[in-house]
């Protein structure tokens, strides 16, 4: 081929720019199993299953042979989202379809990072962005009540979202923007209470996930933390969580308590439809301390 000089020049220019974004988008988008020590803890089981009812994984992570949120999470039932369906995992120790042959580190990096053990990032439809807000002594705990599960045989299935192994890099570059730093930040101007009842509501309780409005990236927009917005599958309108006892829905905090652990059947509306349903059927399942706290908490928003 005769190429001029200048031609000649723009091609080599061209294929060095795609080269170096090339290798940039592979850099930003890699993911490392993280590989840090854990601190010294003694798990208390007791206190992880308290956080995976707050942390609502079996409502993605229901069995599909079984009875929803009551079952184990053995994973299998169809989680569609905006850019295709995934089947949440099996979560119980079986060693060959579920967490069984994981080690606690990896299941901190999966929780923290949202990193997998092979090394692939985790799309955010596992609520991670929240679940990071969680010491990783809380992370032990809820991995010591993981491991109190009878396993269940029950396969992976893969999503069907379009070329997946790219897209799982695209992710990569999204954490960049979108993951604050891990732990959670308490606010020294509140009581103990309000601040407990914060970090369950944002970091397990993963409440703002649907509660508040992302913006045009997709990441949780902080200025109109619960607000409402719209469902993120799609299912209608999510209600805004702010000055719930100006607005009468709930005259203060242990009426507020009643509804998360009764709901409808207590004559509590709005606590059914989009997910939610399983979030109270949750809720139900805690000691009526940390209620109180989550609803000191909600009911100061404004
Ligand atoms: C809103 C739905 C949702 C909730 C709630 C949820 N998960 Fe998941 N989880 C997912 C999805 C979707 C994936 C798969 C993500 C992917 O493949 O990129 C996943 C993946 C995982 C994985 C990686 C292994 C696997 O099964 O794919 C672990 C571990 C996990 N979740 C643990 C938890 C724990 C523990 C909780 C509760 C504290 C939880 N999840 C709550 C949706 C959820
Ligand atoms: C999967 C999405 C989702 C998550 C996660 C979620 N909610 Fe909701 N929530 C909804 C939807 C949708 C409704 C409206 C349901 C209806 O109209 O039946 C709702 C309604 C409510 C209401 C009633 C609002 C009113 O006007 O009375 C309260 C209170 C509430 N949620 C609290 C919470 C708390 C606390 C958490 C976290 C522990 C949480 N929600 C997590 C989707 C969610």
């Amino acid at each position: 081929m005769n190429l001029s000089p200048r031609t000649r020049r723009i091609a080599t220019g061209l294929a060095c720019t795609l080269l170096v974004a090339a290798v940039g988008f592979f850099v930003l988008t890699s993911a490392r199993p993280s590989n840090r020590t854990l601190p010294p803890h003694h798990p208390d089981p007791a206190r992880g299953e308290v956080l995976f009812s707050v942390g609502g994984c079996v409502s993605c992570h229901k069995a599909s042979i079984s009875d929803g949120v009551s079952g184990p999470p053995a994973g299998g039932v169809e989680f569609p989202t905006l850019v295709g369906s995934f089947w949440p995992g099996n979560l119980t120790p079986d060693v060959e379809t579920g967490l069984g042959g994981w080690t606690a580190e990896q299941f901190v990096a999966a929780m923290i990072d949202g990193v997998s053990p092979d090394g692939r990032h985790y799309f955010p439809a596992f609520p991670y962005p929240s679940y990071r807000a969680m010491p990783v002594g809380d992370i032990l705990d809820l991995w010591a009540h993981l491991e109190t599960l009878t396993p269940v045989r029950s396969p992976a299935r893969a999503p069907t979202v379009p070329a997946l192994g790219l897209a799982r890099r695209g992710v990569g570059l999204w954490k960049r923007l979108a993951l604050e730093e891990p732990g959670f930040r308490r606010d020294p101007r509140r009581s103990d209470e309000w601040n407990r009842g914060a970090y369950l509501s944002n970091g397990p309780g993963h409440c703002g996930e649907c509660h508040t409005p992302r913006n045009a990236l997709m990441i949780l927009d902080p200025d109109r933390a619960y607000e409402g917005g719209p469902h993120p599958r799609g299912e209608g309108l999510v209600p805004g969580l702010l000055n719930l006892e100006k607005r009468g829905r709930y005259s203060d905090a242990a009426d507020l308590v009643l509804a998360l652990q009764f709901g409808e059947t207590f004559g509590y509306d709005r606590l059914s439809s989009g997910g939610m349903a399983d979030v109270q059927m949750n809720l139900a399942k805690l000691p009526e301390d940390d209620l109180l706290a989550m609803a000191e908490y909600l009911l100061s928003l404004e």
